[in-house]
């Protein structure tokens, strides 16, 4: 680490002291359990302090899933993360290994990092759309509300309805009119530490334009008809002076074109 991130690591630094609820006489120990962050990374670390038991191992814990354990006897235990805090907000839990065994917790805490389920949707004329937002972040949302061209909705106007829970938030618009609904929503998010949003572009679509592929085809195929119509038609004509002039034609195949040549080449003479 460089020296010059100094000030990054205090700002950021959060101590928190879990006291542990040990019944036994003499200073009970302590865990201060905290975090800053440098350089793209998390770094993670609890430390006991007062008397405590003999200390056989760490375990660092996150939704319920050991991220990594050692059989150290230390006072302290560190674990790093790669990434930005924003990206790897919750509650991590360091466990010290002894009897009775002591845990402390670390919690990332971030304002809501809100991401739309599609940035961009289509509906039909006439449709319910519907737009989904999310946030996967700690801690959890209090409070979601959605908003387009500066006002909130709400179910009240009966046009919306809006279902939110701990992480999610779902916005259906009722009877989609290309007017009224296009544009952009955004979906807002806020917790204990901030807030947050995110952007969902929605294009409502007329109900002749779903026709259109179809009513494609029937053009093109009204479009081959005519042609192949005209062409018939132009061919008819030209096929009797193509069998008439100079007797190379194959004679063989048609008796009457065969006697009136006769006839004619008679009275010619
Ligand atoms: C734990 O101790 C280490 C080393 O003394 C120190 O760098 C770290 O900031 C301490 N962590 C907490 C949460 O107090
Ligand atoms: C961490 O967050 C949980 C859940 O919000 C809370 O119950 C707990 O007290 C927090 N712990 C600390 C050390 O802040
Ligand atoms: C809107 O109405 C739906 C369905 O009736 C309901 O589940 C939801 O909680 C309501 N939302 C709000 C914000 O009142
Ligand atoms: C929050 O989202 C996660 C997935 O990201 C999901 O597993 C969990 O059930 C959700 N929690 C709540 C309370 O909806
Ligand atoms: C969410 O709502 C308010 C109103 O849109 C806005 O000021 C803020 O920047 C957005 N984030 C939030 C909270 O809007």
């Amino acid at each position: 680490m460089a020296a010059g991130a100094a000030g990054t690591r205090a700002a950021l630094a959060l101590l928190v002291v879990c006291s542990m609820a040990a019944g036994a006489a003499g200073t009970s120990p302590e865990i201060a359990a905290g975090y800053f962050e440098d350089a793209g990374k998390v770094f993670l670390s609890c430390n006991i302090s007062g008397s405590h038991p003999t200390i056989t191992g760490h375990k660092w814990i996150h939704k319920e899933k050991i991220l990594d354990e050692d059989s150290s006897p230390d006072a302290s235990t560190s674990y790093t993360i790669e990434g930005k805090r924003e990206d790897h907000s919750g509650i991590y839990e360091c466990v010290f290994e002894a009897n009775p065994q002591m845990k402390g917790e670390v919690n990332i805490s971030v304002p809501p990092q809100v991401t739309a389920y599609k940035k961009s949707e289509h509906g039909n004329e006439g449709d319910t759309g519907v737009l989904t937002c999310k946030n996967p972040s700690f801690p959890a949302v209090t409070t979601w509300s959605w908003h387009k061209s500066g006002q909130r909705l709400d179910n009240a106007s009966g046009r919306y309805i809006i279902k939110s829970s701990g992480n999610k938030t779902e916005l259906r618009i009722l009877k989609l009119d290309i007017e009224q609904d296009t544009g952009d929503y955004f979906c807002n998010a806020t917790n204990s530490l901030g807030s947050g949003d995110a952007t969902v572009s929605l294009r409502v679509r007329s109900r002749l334009a779903a026709l259109w592929p179809f009513l494609g085809i029937v053009a093109e195929v009204l479009v081959l008809v005519t042609i192949i119509f005209i062409y018939e038609k132009r061919r008819k004509p030209d096929e009797v002076p193509d069998d008439d002039d100079g007797g190379s034609a194959p004679l063989k195949s048609n008796a009457t074109n065969h006697k009136d040549k006769n006839v004619r080449q008679r009275n010619a003479n």
